[in-house]
C-alpha cells in the first residue's frame, strides 16, 4: 500500500510538473521576451518615427547604442535632428528598458510633466532633462533610480514644488543639476548624505526667499568639486566647515544675501579656480589665506561690504585671469605685485576708494583684454604703458582725479572697443591718434579740461544721429564738458561716405518704429564666416566639457563668452540696429549660434527700457510654444545688458516682405503657415498661458523666420499679463499702424487689440506691404466693391494655381477683415481665428479671381458672430 501511494504521489508530482511547465510554456510564447518587449516599446513611442518604424533594426537608429546581446542600453536624442518628442515623452514605456543606462533629452522641447514611470528604468545611470521646457513637480519614483550618477534637470522653468525626500535614496549620485527651475521650499539636508557627490548645482532656484541656510551637513560632503548655489536666497554666514571641501574646484554663491566674513578657512581650498561671492552681505576684510590660492583663476568679490587693500601677496596668485572687486570699500593703493601677474585677462576694480597712481608696470599685463578702474581716487598720469596692451578692448578710468594729457599710444591699441576717460582733470588736446581707432563703439572723453579740436574719427561704429543740416553727430556727446575744446564741428566722422549714409539710412527708417530685430538689413555681414578663437574668460569646466551649459553657472561667465564671441560687440557681428538696442549674431564656442539683443549703454540706465527688458524675461523664461521665440539666457550686467535668443536666420517678417528675392522665395504656402503660426503663438498667450498674457506689439518686426521661413513671435518688451480683476488701463504701446484704433481712446488693453493688430500682419503678409490704404477704405466698405483681392495680394508671386493654397487665401484674408473690425467686441478671438485656419472649410464658389474685397467684408460679419463659415 505504502508503495503504491508512494507510486500515486509521484505521478502526481510529475503529473503536476509537466502541468507547470506547460502553462510555463504558455506564458513565454504569450508573453514577449525582454528583447520584442524593447523593440514594442520603441515603436510605439513614436520618437523615431519619421526614420523607421522597422523595429529589428533599432541598434541602428539615430541616437541608439545597444550591448551585444541587442538590448538598448543608451538613448541619447539631445543632437539628433527630426526626432519629434514633444509631447511623447510619456508614451515610452519605460518599463521596457532594463539595460538601459543613458537617457539624455536635453534641449528637447518635451510636453508636460516627468511622468512618473521614469522610475522604472531600473538600470539607469545617467538622465539628463535640462532645456526641455518641462513642467509640474519632480516625481518621487525618481528616487527609484538607485543607480543613477548624473541627474541634470536644470533649466525647466516651469517644474516647481520642493524637491522630493526620496531623491536621498539616490546614494550614487555624483552630479545632481537642478539650477533654473522654480523648484521651492528649502535646500534639503539629506543631499548632505549623498556622500559620492562631486557635483552640485542649484542655481536660481525658488527657494524660500530670504530665510534659507546652507544645511550644515552639505560642508560635510568631502567629495565636492563643485558647489554651485547663486540665486537661492540663501541667508547666515559661510561657516569654517567649508575649509573641510578639500576638493572644491568651484564655490559660486553670487547673488544671495550671505552675511558675516569671509572664513579664512577658504584658504586650505588649494584646488579652488572659481570663487564668486558676487552680490552679498559679506563684510569685514578680505582673508590674507584668500590670496594663497595658487590655483585661482577667477575671483568675484564684488557688491558686497568689504574692506581693506588689495594685499602685496596678491602675487601668490599666479594663475588668475578675472579679477573682480567692484562696489565695495577697497582702499589703499594698486600693489607693484599685481604686475606680475601675466596670466590676468579681466581686471574690474569699478567703484571703490583706492587711491594713488595706476602703476606704469600695468603694461606688463600683455594678455589684458578688460581694465576698469573707474570710479576710484585715482590721480597722477595714465600710464604710457597702457598702450602696450595690444589685446585691450575696454579701458575705463572714468570719474577718477587722474590729470596730464591722454598718452597718444592710447591709439596703438587697435582693438579697442570702449573708451572711457570722462570725469577726470585731463588737459591738454585730444591726440589724433584716437581718431585712428577704427574699432571704437563707445568713447567718452566728456567733463575734463581737453583743449583743441576734436580729431578726425574713422570708428564707424560710434552711434551716430542725424543732427539737422546734413550734420551727423556722435551721441552721447563723447566730448561736451571740455570749455577749452573748439566749439563742437560736425565731425564726417565716416571716412567711408557710402557706409555713412547707409547707417543713417537705416536709423531714419527704423528709430521711428523702434525696430529690434532687422536681422538680414546687413545681411552681408551674415554671411562672412567669423572664425572665433575660444578665448573665454573665467572658462568654467562645465558639464562634458559642453559650453553651452554655461548657463548652469552663472550669468557672468556667460557675459565673458558672449564677449569673447562677439569681440565685446564689435559692429562685425551686429546684424541690426534699433531704437534703443542693437542685434548681434554671437557663434559660442560650441558651435551654437545665438541672436544677442542687447540695450545701448546709457538706456540701459534708463528705468523704462530696463523695466522692457526685465520684462521680456519675465514673459520669456515662463512660456514655451514652438511659434515663440526661445530665450537661451540673459544678462543683466551692470556694464551691459542682454538677452540670449536662439538665432533665426532669416530675420523680421517686415525685412522680408521688403526683400524682393526673400518676398519671392516666401512663396503663398510659406506665407500661409506663417499667419498660422503667428495666430497659433496668439491663441497660446490668450488662452493657455494664466493669467492671459497680452503681447501688445504684434507687427511684421516682431515676427521673425528661421531658415525654412517658420514664424516666430518675438519682443516681449511690452507684453501685459491680463490681471482679470482690474481694469488693465495703461500707456499706449506699440507700433504705428498696427495698433487697435480703441486704444486712442480708452487706453484699455484687451486680447483684441492683439486680433486687430494680427488682422493686419496678416494682410500686410498676403499683400506683401502694409495695407495701410486698406484699412483707411475699410471705413467706408463701398469703395470696396470694385477691388478684386486678387488685385491686394502680393504682385511679386504669380497667383495661386492650387485650389487648396487659393482657399486658405480667401480664408485668411476673410478672418483678416474680420480681426480688423473696429469694434472689439466683434472681432472673433484667436482661438477661433485658429480653429478657423484649421479646420475652416471654404470651398470657393466662385474663382480666386472674382472675389472682391466687399464680399470677404461682408462675410467676416459671420466669423465674428460665430455662425460659421461663409462661402464665398
Ligand atoms: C526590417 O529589417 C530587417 C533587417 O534589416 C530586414 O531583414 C526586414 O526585411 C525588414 N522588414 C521590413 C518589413 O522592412
Ligand atoms: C549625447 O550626445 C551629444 C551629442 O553627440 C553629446 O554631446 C553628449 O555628451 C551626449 N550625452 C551624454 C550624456 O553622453
Ligand atoms: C515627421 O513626419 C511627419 C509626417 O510624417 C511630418 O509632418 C513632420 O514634420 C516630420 N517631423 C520632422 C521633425 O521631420
Ligand atoms: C510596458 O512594458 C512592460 C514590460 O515589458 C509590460 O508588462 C507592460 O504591459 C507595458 N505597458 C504598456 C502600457 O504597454
Ligand atoms: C512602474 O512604475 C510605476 C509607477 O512608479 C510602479 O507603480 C510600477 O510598479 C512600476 N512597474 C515595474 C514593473 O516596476
Ligand atoms: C517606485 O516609486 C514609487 C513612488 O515612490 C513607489 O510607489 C514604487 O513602489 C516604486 N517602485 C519600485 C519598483 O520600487
Ligand atoms: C506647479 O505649477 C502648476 C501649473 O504649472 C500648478 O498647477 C501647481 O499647483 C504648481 N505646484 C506647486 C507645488 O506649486
Ligand atoms: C526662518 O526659518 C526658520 C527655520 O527654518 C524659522 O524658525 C523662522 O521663523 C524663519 N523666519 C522667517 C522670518 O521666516
Ligand atoms: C586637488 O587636485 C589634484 C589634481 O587635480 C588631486 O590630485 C587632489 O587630490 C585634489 N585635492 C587636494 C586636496 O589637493
Ligand atoms: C594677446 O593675447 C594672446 C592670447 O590671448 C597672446 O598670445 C598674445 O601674445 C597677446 N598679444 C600681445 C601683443 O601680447
Amino acid at each position: 500500500m505504502a508503495s503504491s501511494s508512494t507510486f500515486s504521489i509521484i505521478l502526481g508530482i510529475l503529473q503536476a510538473t509537466i502541468f507547470l511547465i506547460s502553462i510555463a510554456r504558455t506564458v513565454t510564447i504569450a508573453d514577449p521576451s525582454p528583447l520584442e518587449s524593447e523593440a514594442i516599446a520603441m515603436v510605439e513611442s513614436g520618437w523615431w518615427s519619421n526614420y523607421s518604424n522597422n523595429a529589428s533594426e533599432r541598434c541602428q537608429w539615430p541616437g541608439i547604442s545597444c550591448n551585444t546581446a541587442g538590448s538598448i542600453t543608451k538613448i541619447n536624442i539631445s543632437d539628433v535632428p527630426n526626432i519629434e518628442v514633444g509631447d511623447r515623452f510619456g508614451k515610452l514605456n519605460f518599463t521596457s528598458f532594463p539595460n538601459l543606462v543613458l537617457l539624455d533629452l536635453s534641449d528637447r522641447p518635451l510636453g508636460g510633466k516627468i511622468p512618473h514611470q521614469i522610475g522604472n528604468l531600473s538600470a539607469l545611470k545617467q538622465l539628463d532633462l535640462s532645456f526641455c521646457g518641462l513642467s509640474g513637480e519632480l516625481p518621487p519614483s525618481l528616487g527609484n533610480l538607485t543607480q543613477l550618477e548624473y541627474l541634470d534637470i536644470s533649466y525647466n522653468y516651469n517644474i516647481n514644488g520642493s524637491i522630493p525626500p526620496q531623491l536621498g535614496n539616490l546614494v550614487n549620485l555624483v552630479s545632481l543639476n537642478l539650477s533654473g527651475t522654480s523648484l521651492s521650499g528649502s535646500i534639503p539636508p539629506f543631499l548632505g548624505l549623498l556622500t559620492n557627490l562631486r557635483h552640485l548645482l542649484l542655481d536660481r532656484n525658488q527657494f524660500d526667499d530670504g530665510n534659507n541656510t546652507i544645511p550644515q551637513n552639505l560642508w560635510n560632503l568631502r567629495g565636492l568639486e563643485t558647489l554651485s548655489l547663486s540665486g537661492c536666497g540663501i541667508v547666515g554666514p559661510i561657516p569654517s566647515a567649508l575649509g573641510q571641501l578639500l576638493n572644491l574646484k568651484s564655490l559660486i554663491l553670487w547673488a544671495n544675501k550671505i552675511n558675516g566674513s569671509i572664513p579664512s578657512a577658504v584658504g586650505f581650498l588649494s584646488n579652488l579656480t572659481y570663487f564668486d561671492v558676487y552680490d552679498n552681505r559679506l563684510f569685514g576684510s578680505i582673508p590674507f589665506s584668500l590670496y594663497q590660492l595658487t590655483n585661482l583663476e577667477t575671483l568675484y568679490l564684488g557688491n558686497n561690504q568689504l574692506e581693506g587693500s588689495i594685499p602685496q601677496n596678491i602675487e601668490k596668485l599666479m594663475n588668475i585671469k578675472v579679477l573682480s572687486i567692484t562696489n565695495t570699500s577697497i582702499t589703499g593703493h594698486i600693489p607693484l605685485a599685481l604686475c606680475r601677474l601675466t596670466k590676468l585677462e579681466y581686471i574690474n576694480l569699478h567703484e571703490n576708494q583706492i587711491s594713488g597712481s595706476i602703476p606704469s608696470c600695468i603694461g606688463k599685463l600683455f594678455n589684458l583684454r578688460i581694465l576698469y578702474l573707474d570710479s576710484n581716487l585715482f590721480e597722477g598720469l595714465i600710464p604710457e604703458e597702457i598702450g602696450n596692451l595690444a589685446n585691450l578692448t575696454s579701458l575705463s578710468l572714468s570719474q577718477n582725479k587722474l590729470s596730464g594729457s591722454i598718452p597718444s599710444c592710447i591709439g596703438n591699441l587697435s582693438n579697442l572697443h570702449t573708451l572711457d576717460l570722462d570725469s577726470n582733470l585731463l588737459k591738454g588736446p585730444i591726440p589724433a591718434e584716437i581718431g585712428r581707432l577704427f574699432h571704437l563703439s563707445n568713447l567718452n572723453l566728456s567733463f575734463n579740461q581737453l583743449s583743441g579740436s576734436v580729431p578726425i574719427l574713422s570708428a564707424t561704429k560710434l552711434r551716430i544721429i542725424d543732427a539737422g543740416n546734413n550734420c551727423n553727430k556722435i551721441s552721447p556727446d563723447p566730448f561736451e564738458g571740455n570749455s577749452r575744446l573748439s566749439p563742437y564741428m560736425c565731425p564726417s566722422p565716416v571716412t567711408n561716405k557710402a557706409k555713412s549714409s547707409t547707417i543713417l539710412y537705416y536709423l531714419k527708417i527704423f528709430l521711428p518704429i523702434a525696430i529690434f530685430f532687422a536681422f538680414s538689413i546687413l545681411g552681408y555681414f551674415l554671411f562672412s564666416r567669423f572664425k572665433l578663437k575660444n578665448n573665454r574668460v573665467g572658462a568654467q569646466p562645465t558639464r562634458n566639457g559642453d559650453l553651452c551649459s554655461i548657463w548652469n553657472y552663472d550669468g557672468k561667465i556667460a557675459y565673458e563668452d558672449i564677449v569673447a564671441a562677439t569681440e565685446d560687440f564689435d559692429f562685425r557681428y551686429c546684424i541690426g540696429v534699433g531704437g534703443y538696442g542693437s542685434v548681434y549674431r554671437a557663434q559660442l564656442p560650441c558651435g551654437k549660434v545665438v541672436a544677442l539683443k542687447k540695450l545701448h549703454r546709457l538706456e540701459a540706465e534708463n528705468p523704462a527700457f530696463d523695466k522692457s527688458f526685465r520684462n521680456e524675461i519675465k514673459f520669456l523664461t515662463e512660456i514655451r510654444h514652438r511659434s515663440i521665440v526661445k530665450l537661451h539666457g540673459f544678462c543683466l550686467h551692470r556694464r551691459s545688458m542682454f538677452l540670449i535668443y536662439e538665432y533665426m536666420e532669416n530675420g523680421s517678417l517686415f525685412c522680408n516682405l521688403r526683400d524682393e528675392v526673400e518676398a519671392v522665395e516666401m512663396d503663398w504656402t510659406k506665407r500661409v503657415e506663417i499667419i498660422k503660426g503667428i495666430a497659433h503663438a496668439l491663441s497660446y498667450l490668450h488662452y493657455d498661458c494664466s493669467p492671459p498674457i497680452v503681447h501688445r506689439d504684434i507687427s511684421s518686426n516682431n515676427v521673425l523666420l528661421n531658415s525654412s521661413f517658420e514664424a516666430f513671435v518675438a519682443d516681449f518688451g511690452t507684453a501685459k499679463m491680463l490681471d482679470l480683476e482690474s481694469s488693465n488701463q495703461t500707456m499706449i504701446v506699440g507700433t504705428c499702424g498696427y495698433v487697435a484704433p480703441e486704444l486712442a481712446y480708452t487706453l484699455v488693453v484687451t486680447e483684441k487689440c492683439d486680433v486687430y493688430s494680427f488682422g493686419v500682419v496678416a494682410l500686410e503678409t498676403l499683400m506683401g506691404k502694409h495695407p495701410e490704404e486698406l484699412l483707411s477704405w475699410l471705413s467706408s466698405p463701398t469703395s470696396l466693391v470694385n477691388m478684386r483681392l486678387i488685385d491686394v495680394l502680393d504682385n511679386r508671386l504669380p497667383l495661386p494655381t492650387s485650389q487648396l493654397v487659393a482657399q486658405n487665401l480667401v480664408r485668411i484674408a476673410t478672418l483678416a477683415f474680420a480681426c480688423l473690425n473696429p469694434q472689439p467686441k466683434s472681432r472673433p478671438t484667436m482661438k477661433e481665428v485658429c480653429e478657423e485656419l484649421v479646420c475652416g472649410q471654404t470651398s470657393l464658389g466662385v474663382p480666386l479671381r472674382m472675389i472682391s474685397l466687399l464680399q470677404l467684408v461682408n462675410c467676416e460679419k459671420h466669423i465674428g458672430g460665430k455662425t460659421g463659415t461663409c462661402n464665398v
